[in-house]
């Protein structure tokens, strides 16, 4: 047996071995039960006596060389693979991270919000009221009276004879006057209901209600008022005309018309407090004058982005609402 041949295969074995599997194997191969070593061993004692001993310590001088080799290359490869394991899970820090889409406000939250920093920056406080409202408040102390065709069925919502969801915003007009002495000047945006629904109309919609009470109040602070909010929305050069129209609660009353894109759109109704109305929340319509708007948010947002069909807003298609 060439023992010299036998440790230069082995070691060569053991220094290609390229992962441990393998050279569990070679371990086997010549350290196992039935390994080449132990199968030598076995052998000594087919030997004369006499060499016994010298061949007995050249086999232990080889496997002690082989234990020794594997046990540095196993170290070898544990190390490796735990490299390669490492090298596998590593997260590289630099790397620009995976994007996702963000959302965004809603294009009449926007609006809304808009328009609250404008009047609120005018003097005007923000306050709200409810959605389901009495007919007093939302009609009666509001100076419309039982033939108005906003009282209608066919034209509100309701729950019982008295209780129905708010046609406009106005009804808040008559709550915060019931609440609170003059001077005041508040806004008071929300969702109102009406039996409508085609391009331009939605059973719900959003106003905005506006009201200042002081004394001396005229048409021309008003005017001012809506120009400021105009200015603001659509641009220096817009421009705002008042027409003349009706509404049970304002004397005199009136449409708003904004003057956009070479255009005039209209966009809210408008009036000065009619003293009916004082006189129906305890103030002196002597003493005390008044203006009030209304105006619908959709309705602005169209104008300002030229959106053709109301029902988009709710339509909740992001392909629509990420345009703005
Ligand atoms: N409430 C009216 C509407 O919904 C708008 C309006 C508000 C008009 C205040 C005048 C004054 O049509």
């Amino acid at each position: 047996m060439d023992v010299k041949k036998l440790l230069d295969d082995a070691t060569g074995e053991i220094s290609s071995a390229n992962d441990i599997a393998i050279l569990n194997q070679i371990r086997v191969k010549y350290l196992g039960k039935k390994g080449v070593i132990t199968l030598m061993m076995k052998k000594l004692k087919e030997l004369p006596k006499e060499e016994r001993p010298k061949f007995g310590a050249v086999v232990n001088e080889v496997r002690n060389k082989l234990e020794e080799l594997l046990s540095e290359k196993l170290e070898e490869l544990k190390q490796k693979e735990k490299v390669e394991r490492y090298e596998k899970i590593r997260v590289d820090v630099s790397l620009p991270g995976a994007k996702r889409d963000k959302g965004h406000l809603h294009i009449l939250t926007k609006i809304q919000r808009e328009l609250e920093d404008i009047f609120i920056s005018m003097g005007f406080e923000v306050v709200e009221g409810p959605e389901v409202e009495d007919t007093w408040h939302n009609f009666d102390a509001l100076n419309t009276p039982e033939w108005h065709p906003a009282r209608d069925t066919q034209d509100s919502f309701y729950f019982d004879e008295n209780t129905l969801l708010r046609t406009h915003t106005s009804p808040i007009q008559i709550r915060t006057m019931l609440e609170k002495k003059p001077p005041l000047a508040i806004i008071s945006p929300g969702r109102v209901f009406r039996r409508d629904y085609d391009s331009t109309h939605l059973p719900m919609f959003t106003q905005m209600e506006g009201l200042y009470v002081d004394k001396d109040v005229t048409v021309r602070h008003l005017k001012y008022t809506l120009e400021e909010m105009a200015r603001k929305i659509f641009g220096e050069s817009a421009k705002v005309r008042l027409k003349p129209s009706y509404f049970p609660f304002t004397e005199p009353s009136y449409e708003v018309d904004v003057w956009f894109n070479g255009s005039w759109l209209e966009i809210l109704g408008a009036g000065m407090v009619d003293p009916n109305v004082f006189k129906n929340v305890g103030y002196d319509p002597e003493e005390w004058s008044g203006f009030a708007f209304g105006l619908g948010l959709e309705r602005i947002a169209m104008v300002k982005y030229g959106i053709r069909d109301i029902r988009d807003f709710v339509r909740n298609d992001v392909r629509f609402l990420e345009n703005y």
